[in-house]
């Protein structure tokens, strides 16, 4: 690919920002718009002093349609990142989700198509899928999200989807399944308050003694009782971006899965942390959460086929990765 200039929307935060140098790496201008409603200034300022080149950080909201226009200027396609997106806060507040994902997300289409830019990468995720049959889930799923979170991803893709029909857009949307690890330095990763997902809340614990993980549910119909997910590292995930990047060409919206197709039961990624950091897992065992799903894992089939696509890293590189970031930053970027 040819130098090129891409925005970032949520640049600041823990995917936007491997994202973000990816793309310097490889000797584009990136521009970040953030508003660092969870992001951090920090891992912008860690972003460029990995990539030795400076981007263009911008404060604001993806609503905020002034300065939107000014982020846009010059501007080949759009990595839209922003969003809230922890699913238990979205089942107390769903109107705070709609605001920020569906509303903020408007706005951004508004902007970009006043701006002529009609390029866009999507973060969706699986949570678009909700309880599916067993098997893996292939992107002709039938869409059921069990969460206002999951529901504003449907509709962003929705909105996508109607942007190439009626617009001429080109459009790719990556349904994320468990993005885990951090950057190969170690100087970029998941902040402690982000950490909502299974992989850093077992290495906070395992880092601060005597804190310990639940293990929800243990009874679930799978060969140890424990979840099966799909974990995908984040720096096989930043690669996806990039592959999709380079499906940008024909108007249209393609939607892909971002995983490996392995499955991972919670129990086998206990043993992972422990084998990786060499200490032992404290854990209880709980009784199931509400709206828990038994398995979750995808069909990488589509994007492999389609883009030549495949996830390289395994459960124990992301840990690994995980581990050098959660010793070294305890405190996340504070
Ligand atoms: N991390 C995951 O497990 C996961 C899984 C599936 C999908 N996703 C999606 O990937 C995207 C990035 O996730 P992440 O883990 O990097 O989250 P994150 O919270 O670390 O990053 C989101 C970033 O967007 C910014 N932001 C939020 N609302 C904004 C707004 N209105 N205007 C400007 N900036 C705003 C935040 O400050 C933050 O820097 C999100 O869309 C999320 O829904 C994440």
């Amino acid at each position: 690919m040819t130098a090129r200039r891409f925005l970032v929307t949520g640049g600041a935060g823990y995917l936007g920002a491997h994202v973000a140098l990816d793309l310097l790496v490889a000797g584009h201008d990136v521009v970040v718009v953030d508003d660092f409603s969870t992001g951090h200034l920090q891992a912008c300022r860690r972003v460029e002093e990995l990539a030795g080149r400076p981007c263009t950080v911008i404060r604001a909201d993806i609503a905020d349609s002034e300065r939107m226009r000014v982020a846009l200027d010059g501007v080949d396609a759009v990595l839209h990142f922003a969003a809230s997106k922890l699913v238990p806060e979205s089942m107390d507040a769903p109107e705070r989700y709609f605001h920020n994902n569906v509303g903020g997300m408007t706005a951004l289409l508004a902007s970009m198509q006043a701006a002529g830019v009609r390029r866009i990468v999507y973060s969706s995720s699986a949570a678009v899928y909700g309880q599916q049959p067993a098997g893996l889930i292939p992107e002709t799923a039938p869409l059921a999200p069990t969460s206002p979170y999951g529901l504003t991803k449907v509709h962003g893709e929705q909105m996508l989807g109607w942007m190439a029909e009626r617009r001429g857009w080109s459009a790719v949307s990556l349904r994320y399944f468990n993005p885990v690890g951090a950057h190969a330095s170690g100087r970029i990763g998941q902040p402690p308050g982000d950490a909502a997902s299974l992989v850093p809340r077992v290495l906070q614990a395992v880092a601060n003694p005597p804190a310990h993980i639940e293990v929800f549910g243990t009874d679930y119909p799978t060969e140890d009782g424990t979840c099966l997910r799909d974990y995908i590292h984040v720096s096989d995930l930043s690669r996806a971006h990039v592959v999709a990047l380079g499906a940008l060409d024909a108007p249209g919206h393609r939607v892909f899965n971002v995983g490996t197709g392995r499955a991972h039961s919670v129990r086998e990624v206990l043993k992972a942390c422990e084998r990786v950091t060499g200490r032992r897992v404290p854990y209880v065992d709980a009784p199931r959460r509400a709206g828990d799903i038994p398995v979750a894992v995808a069909d990488p089939a589509h994007f492999r086929q389609a883009l030549g696509f495949e996830a390289s890293r395994s459960l124990d590189d992301m840990v690994a990765s995980a581990w050098r970031w959660t010793s070294e930053h305890p405190r996340g970027y504070a």
